[in-house]
């Protein structure tokens, strides 16, 4: 019985290999700026015990209530329920509690770069799998952290040269500004409620805040009225938001404060920010992030700051995508600059080209071409010689190595340099210097 042809998951698209080389120069760039700001790569498991999401991001989220992969593991007596990471940061937390990093210095920078997972429904800019650069800051709280972290963010999308994009920023307070706001909420709210959306009524007890970036048209015209935030900050958070926003103007970045920007987590304090890109569609954030600094005593450590944020790595692709009249045939990626040989072969190898009766020997050829560190491929489609050669022109090879009978006979091959267009008689035993002499010439 044959299958019906399957298919990848909703929302889980493949990254094929003519894409490839556009994911690995974002993840080059990252890691190269994200190190020079003193990063360094902590990488920790898809899975997680739910209960560190729920707790970590807030039980009433979006991500919490609707949005997990979940599954029940374990036996009868022992069932244990564990998710698919739908972001970084509380995996971050937790890796640091749990192996004592703390202990050893108060103070870490750390980075991953990865698969996450949220069910949400696809469109385009938003996946069920997609991917973050992520950067967390732990041990502190220096307004001057939050506003490095900016600033490597902001370095990243210069980098990258993702245009059109803004910088929101907000601070969400302590948990007294918060309590005390909430109140200022929904007073506010209250008398406007029955025109609201039925979610934002349910978010009404449950999480107010949440209300704020509400998309319905009706609650954000609502919404655009209410005293903002920054009018209720303590004298501490208010200090602490002036010092980013100063810090910010120092460096000439720059921001829009908005009240609006609430961001999907309960743990947030004080800075939240996000990038808006008009490249974008309605999920136009590349990025985002903030301080947060409850949620290390609340997982059971010390008390401590932190400050981190993420870029969606299919939205930086995206917001890098040329515009259409941008668009031209050019052997760099349009969109990214990168170089890209014709059908993404390897240039600048050897293509070993046999014959039926020599094919053994080509393959000894073929690895030891690979042992000196050439680029190397054979024929494995059982084409003539002279097809062989079409496709090596064609795929952006630099040689072919004939291997003929004369050839297998006496321990040589026949270099033909496609470029040059010129061929030569080589000793096996000479043939990779041979190789990199040519290459190192020209
Ligand atoms: P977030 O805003 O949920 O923050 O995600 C960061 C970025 O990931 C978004 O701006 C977006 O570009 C991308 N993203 C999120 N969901 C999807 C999706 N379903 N499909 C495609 N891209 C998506 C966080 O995750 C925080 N943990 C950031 C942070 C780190 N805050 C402090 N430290």
């Amino acid at each position: 019985m044959s299958w019906q042809a399957p298919k990848a998951p909703r929302g889980m698209p493949d990254i094929l290999p003519d894409d490839v080389p556009r994911w690995r120069r974002l993840e080059d760039t990252a890691r190269d700026l994200l190190e020079r700001y003193g990063y360094r790569e902590i990488r920790t498991p898809l899975l997680e015990s739910t209960d560190l999401f729920a707790r970590g991001i807030g039980e009433v989220t979006d991500i919490v209530e609707k949005e997990m992969f979940s599954l029940a593991v374990g036996s009868k007596d022992r069932p244990e329920s564990l998710s698919l990471r739908p972001e970084f940061t509380a995996s971050v937390v937790r890796a640091l509690l749990e192996h004592n990093l703390h202990r050893k210095k108060p103070f870490w920078k750390l980075y991953s770069i990865g698969a996450l997972f949220r069910y949400e429904r696809p469109q385009a800019g938003r996946q069920r799998q997609f991917h973050q650069i992520n950067g967390e800051a732990l041990g502190s709280y220096d307004p001057l952290l939050d506003v490095e972290m900016i600033d490597l963010a902001d370095q990243i999308l210069r980098r990258l040269g993702v245009e059109d994009y803004r910088l929101r920023l907000n601070s969400l307070g302590c948990a007294g500004c918060r309590g005390r706001y909430r109140e200022v909420l929904r007073d506010f709210l209250r008398p406007r409620l029955a025109e609201m959306c039925e979610t934002c009524k349910g978010r009404f007890d449950r999480n107010v805040f949440r209300i704020l970036d509400c998309k319905s048209p009706t609650d954000k015209a609502i919404v655009a009225s209410v005293p903002p935030m920054e009018q209720h900050l303590c004298d501490p958070c208010r200090a602490h938001f002036d010092a980013v926003k100063a810090g910010l103007d120092r460096l000439e970045i720059a921001y829009q404060v908005d009240p609006q920007l609430v961001r999907g987590f309960d743990y947030y304090t004080r800075t939240v920010f996000e990038f808006p890109c008009a490249r974008l569609g309605a999920q136009d954030a590349v990025g985002g992030g903030g301080r947060y600094d409850r949620l290390i005593p609340d997982m059971g450590g010390p008390e401590a700051g932190a400050v981190g944020f993420a870029f969606g790595m299919e939205r930086l692709l995206l917001a890098l995508e040329p515009k259409p009249a941008a668009a031209g045939a050019s052997d760099a990626d349009a969109r990214t600059g990168v170089p890209v040989a014709p059908d993404g072969a390897a240039r600048g190898g050897v293509f070993v080209a046999a014959f039926p009766e020599t094919r053994a020997v080509a393959s000894a050829v073929l690895a030891e071409l690979r042992r000196g560190a050439v680029p190397a491929d054979l024929d494995y489609e059982g084409r003539s010689l002279k097809a062989a050669m079409r496709v090596a022109d064609r795929e952006g090879y630099a040689f072919v190595a004939i291997v003929g009978e004369d050839e297998a006979r006496e321990g040589s091959v026949t270099l033909k340099d496609m470029r040059a267009g010129t061929q030569a008689r080589v000793a096996r035993g000479d043939l990779v210097s041979a190789v990199r002499g040519v290459k190192a010439g020209g």
